[in-house]
């Protein structure tokens, strides 16, 4: 089993120091809680054989959990990381996202697709990346619904403990709560510091989302997609770095601890070693009140690309309005 601690423990205790081991936050699974570890790996862009030294290394350092998804091709590399880790199915968690817009045979496909990729029996959560396929096409509630629906079939066949969506907004989530016959785990957006007094254009209603019981899960936590410079601010900018200078911890380190320390996993993208290790240590010191209400109110860096429905699923925006990445 995962040697992991309960994030409301550790969230409530100040001196919690936890050498090797990650917190969890519990999410809503197919047949009762799944427990995802507050802290793990990123891969989008990553090639696959980059994806598989940086699984490797990682998971060599103690990460047990990984974020990949067909759309990033490299579900095969992490795969062989993770295959050659040796480790029991049960102690590790990967996260796995197929297309938005898929009809039920190709939800079904996909999905499979992506187990074959990664060389596993099941999934620990399976993700629709997007309320619509990439271009735009099968957008709208009746889309939405057919390829939740074919989602949760094939996750009640046991491939995956759990199922959320990424990019939603409320309006989109209630389409899927009008039909969902098990819980939505998870909706996974860009949330960064910077972005706490950004408001509803930028950060999906995460109150919203929260009372549905659908953990907010972040994305691109040091603002990867972000245009220069902002893409170094939570890195080497003068907020993080400053406040990171009384525990003797980097810019990166700090705005990391700022999401798990709100029970909000964070899964930064790292290739390099020294920068794996240290997303790794944030367990080991605490903010302040004041220094977390500092990075609460910081407004930059902004969300990458502007508040848009790319990034926020925001529903201020139509469908016919939604702009597209690729
Ligand atoms: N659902 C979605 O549509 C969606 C969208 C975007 C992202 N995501 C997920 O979120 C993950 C993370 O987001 P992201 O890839 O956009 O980027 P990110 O994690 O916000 O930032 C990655 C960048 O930060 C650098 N970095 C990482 N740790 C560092 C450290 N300690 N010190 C200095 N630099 C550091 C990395 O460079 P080095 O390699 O040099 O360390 C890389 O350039 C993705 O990989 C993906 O799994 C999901």
């Amino acid at each position: 089993m995962l040697r992991l601690l309960l994030a409301g423990s550790f969230l409530g205790s100040a001196e919690a120091l936890f050498s090797g081991d990650v917190p969890v936050v519990s999410i809503k699974g197919i047949q009762g809680q799944v427990d995802m570890p507050l802290l793990g790996l990123g891969t989008w862009l990553y090639n696959s054989s980059v994806a598989e030294g940086a699984v490797t290394t990682a998971f060599g350092m103690g990460y047990r959990h990984v974020d990949t998804a067909a759309a990033y091709k490299n579900q095969d590399g992490v795969g062989r990381a993770l295959s050659k880790t040796n480790l029991p199915r049960d102690e590790f968690f990967v996260t796995s996202k197929i297309s938005g817009g898929l009809s039920a045979s190709a939800t079904e496909a996909t999905a499979d697709q992506c187990l074959e990729d990664l060389g596993l029996p099941y999934v620990d959560l399976m993700l629709i990346h997007f309320p619509s396929a990439w271009d735009g096409n099968f957008s709208g509630k009746k889309y939405r619904q057919e390829e939740w629906k074919a989602l949760e079939a094939w996750a009640k066949s046991g491939k995956a403990r759990a199922i959320g969506i990424s990019h939603y907004c409320s309006r989109q989530l209630d389409d899927i709560l009008e039909i969902a016959t098990v819980p939505v785990a998870v909706n996974q957006v860009q949330y960064h510091v910077g972005m706490a007094q950004a408001g509803r254009l930028s950060t999906d209603d995460r109150d919203y989302m929260q009372s549905k019981g659908v953990l907010y899960q972040p994305f691109s936590p040091l603002c990867g997609p972000c245009d220069p410079p902002a893409n170094k601010e939570l890195i080497t900018g003068k907020l993080v770095t400053d406040i990171g200078s009384v525990y003797n911890k980097t810019g990166a380190q700090v705005s990391l601890r700022w999401l798990v320390q709100q029970g909000l996993p964070a899964i930064p993208k790292s290739s390099t070693a020294v920068h794996l290790k240290e997303n790794f240590e944030i367990f080991d010191f605490k903010l302040s009140e004041d220094e977390m209400s500092r990075l609460s109110a910081a407004t930059s860096p902004a969300v990458g690309g502007g508040p848009n429905p790319t990034d926020s699923g925001d529903c201020g925006v139509t469908e016919e309005e939604v702009t597209l990445f690729t």
